[in-house]
């Protein structure tokens, strides 16, 4: 089950099928069971993993390093573009050789579209996107899943809500790639037509999955399991003037879930700026800050997938 992955690339969502993903939890729940008994192991030891962020970064990034350090293995990298040779004029792909050269795993975050497909191309190591300019961050998508299958036992069967920046939000994008491989009632909410999901996404995924698009929440809040909100991309903006007139055109708080119900699940990919209350972060579906730990425990799983560590 878990052949597949040894010394492959994790570039987009769209590579994996339904029965990668659930091997995905399985190597997710195989290492939650590690990581609850003794929290260090030496899975991977001897192991070096090279960060190549071109872009800010707080939770992918860290949850990377940590998953590596607590499976036994060492990092190195950069964290910013201005540390790196990048600032005199190095080109992406010699960036990539050279890391390629030093270590056993690439994870690399840029905001071009395509860049971690071209590093895949020269690295012979596995290259693992982290985040890739409007559109893929496969391992959001596989935390996010894990942490609905956690939360929720299973994914089959959930009506899921997606709200706010649905056009430039990566993690949406490949959130419904992802969610396109089971069977679940997908509603958009769109607060504005600009925010709209992109076309050609829209009619992929309507292939497979049952999708509806509103535009206000209360609309069709009372039938979500899941709701999932997002913040406007602002720095993916082609015109800081569109930006401008989307800026605060939805909000959540603890008044808006009035109608919700009980047990409806709230995800975020972080960081929240002004669309999540924190007077929200109190209700027990509330699982964000649950759902940035479960990143740990999905990228200890990818690693170990990617590196062959697991049988
Ligand atoms: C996201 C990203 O970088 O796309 N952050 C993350 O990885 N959790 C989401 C965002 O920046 O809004």
């Amino acid at each position: 089950m878990f052949e597949r992955f040894v010394g492959s690339d994790i570039v987009s969502i769209r590579d994996f099928t339904r029965e990668d993903i659930e091997a995905v939890f399985k190597a997710s729940d195989l290492m939650l069971e590690l990581y609850d008994r003794e929290k260090y192991s030496r899975l991977l030891e001897g192991k070096i993993l090279a960060l190549l962020f071109f872009e800010p970064s707080t939770r992918t990034r860290i949850s990377f390093e940590v998953a590596m350090k607590r499976l036994g293995g060492a990092v190195i990298g950069f964290a910013e573009p201005y540390m790196s040779s990048v600032q005199k004029g190095e080109t992406l792909i010699d960036t990539v050789r050279v890391l390629d050269g030093y270590a056993d795993v690439l994870v690399i975050r840029h905001p071009n579209e395509g860049a971690a497909r071209l590093a895949a191309e020269y690295a012979q190591h596995p290259v693992i996107n982290a985040g890739s300019g409007r559109q893929e961050h496969p391992t959001q998508a596989l935390l996010d899943l894990y942490t609905i299958y956690k939360e929720k036992g299973a994914i089959d069967g959930l009506c899921v809500g997606v709200m706010g920046d649905l056009r430039y939000a990566r993690t949406v994008n490949s959130l419904l790639l992802a969610l396109a491989n089971f069977k679940v009632d997908v509603h958009l909410v769109s607060p504005v037509p600009f925010l709209d999901p992109r076309p050609a996404l829209l009619e992929e995924i309507r292939n497979k999955v049952a999708v509806q698009l509103h535009r206000r929440l209360q609309e069709v809040l009372p039938q979500l399991d899941v709701l999932y909100i997002t913040r406007v991309q602002k720095e993916r903006f082609p015109d800081p003037s569109e930006y401008e007139r989307v800026r605060g055109t939805y909000f959540v708080n603890r008044d808006t879930l009035k109608e919700a119900k009980d047990d409806l699940l709230i995800l975020h990919p972080l960081p929240r700026v002004d669309e999540l209350s924190i007077d929200v972060d109190t209700l027990p579906g509330a699982a964000y800050f649950r759902q940035a730990h479960y990143g740990v425990i999905v990228r200890m799983a990818l690693l170990a997938l990617v590196l062959g560590a697991l049988q």
